[in-house]
């Protein structure tokens, strides 16, 4: 579990009322959702994900941790009720070969109305990006430097791309900013009530 995922779960643990249902697309092995269900139990986090690999190895970290739930599927098309999540997060997953639009479209679906999606991506803009990124992912700056080049910053979707999409999708924009100590960028959008 990364500082980014300890920090995004401490502001959602601020924000989410009592016993509320969120939504983490594109969860990976689960590291935001288990970040979460340590500091509110009472809450429901549901991780989607496409990668079964990823899923299995998230079930088996949150085995016995009722407030974590893990589901094989991608952001385009959900296996849950509409109007469902107070709150949803996307860490690191709207990128080149996700259908953003439909991505953004669908998660709406799934959240209520005023309820918000907070997403976290890269900045390939950002200064000191390759210094910063290694902090994020390793303690090694060679690896860091290569996992970088070869499969984050050829994926990496712009700032001013996503932020078209958003307002495609219907989404309203609450914060839109750079992280002041990571180099991501966060959109948090809401849902029109
Ligand atoms: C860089 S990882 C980030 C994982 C996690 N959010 C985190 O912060 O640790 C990107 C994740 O997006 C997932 N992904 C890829 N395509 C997706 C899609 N269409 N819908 C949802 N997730 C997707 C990948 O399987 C991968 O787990």
């Amino acid at each position: 579990m990364a500082n980014h995922h300890r920090a995004v779960a401490a502001r959602m643990a601020r924000v989410l009322a009592p016993q509320a249902w969120c939504l983490d697309v594109g969860c990976g092995g689960g590291e935001l959702p288990l970040a979460l269900a340590r500091l509110r139990r009472d809450c429901l986090v549901v991780g989607i994900d496409p990668s079964a690999s990823a899923i299995a190895r998230g079930r088996r970290r949150a085995r016995g941790i009722a407030a974590v739930r893990l589901l094989r599927a991608g952001a385009e098309r959900l296996p849950l009720p509409s109007a469902w999540a107070h709150g949803a997060t996307a860490i690191g997953v709207i990128k080149h070969g996700v259908d953003a639009r439909q991505a953004l479209t669908e998660v709406r679906r799934v959240v209520r109305p005023g309820g918000w999606l907070w997403i976290y991506e890269l900045d390939p803009a950002a200064a000191g990006v390759q210094e910063r990124f290694s902090g994020l992912v390793t303690d090694s700056p060679a690896v860091a430097a290569r996992i970088l080049q070869r499969f984050v910053l050829p994926h990496s979707v712009a700032r001013e791309q996503l932020r078209e999409q958003r307002l495609a999708a219907g989404w309203t924009i609450d914060e839109d900013r750079a992280m002041p100590d990571l180099p991501l960028y966060a959109f948090h959008l809401r849902k029109p009530a």
